[in-house]
């Protein structure tokens, strides 16, 4: 997977929510939308992999942390989603398509998300903070 990633300059405080619309390229294995600090301390790394029917999440800093599986790819590869992000004292939470909730503690004790990063193989096409 290409890890070039696109880097959105806005500050998110505690207690906050992303909602990310994006369109999910048809011919990919993974994708992965990454909340931080920047790319290399990313407190929430979101990686849907087809190849494996899962996703992955995890944080980076300076190396990947523990893996967190969850069973719950309900989502397809062509497809348009809506992700719901949330980042508090606690950690995040993502809301999927299905409305399904997966959390995250925040392992890095980050006080504010200030960098989101996407993937290849992800395409906002539309996005709000709240
Ligand atoms: C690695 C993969 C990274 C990232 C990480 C998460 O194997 O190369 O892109 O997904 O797992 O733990």
């Amino acid at each position: 997977m290409s890890e070039t990633y696109a880097a959105a300059d806005k500050a998110e405080k505690l207690g906050t929510t992303l909602m990310i619309k994006g369109k999910i390229a048809k011919y990919i294995d993974r994708f992965a939308i990454n909340l931080g600090e920047g790319p290399k301390k990313v407190g929430l790394h979101f990686n849907p992999r087809y190849d494996q029917s899962t996703i992955v999440l995890n944080s980076f800093d300076g190396e990947w942390g523990k893996e967190v599986v969850v069973d719950h790819l309900n989502f397809h590869r062509g497809s348009e989603i809506t992700v719901i992000m949330t980042f508090d004292s606690d950690g995040f939470k993502v809301t999927l398509p299905d409305l399904h909730q997966v959390t995250f503690p925040n392992r890095l004790g980050l006080s504010q998300v200030s960098y989101l990063g996407v993937s290849d193989g992800f395409s906002i096409t539309s996005m709000k903070f709240d």
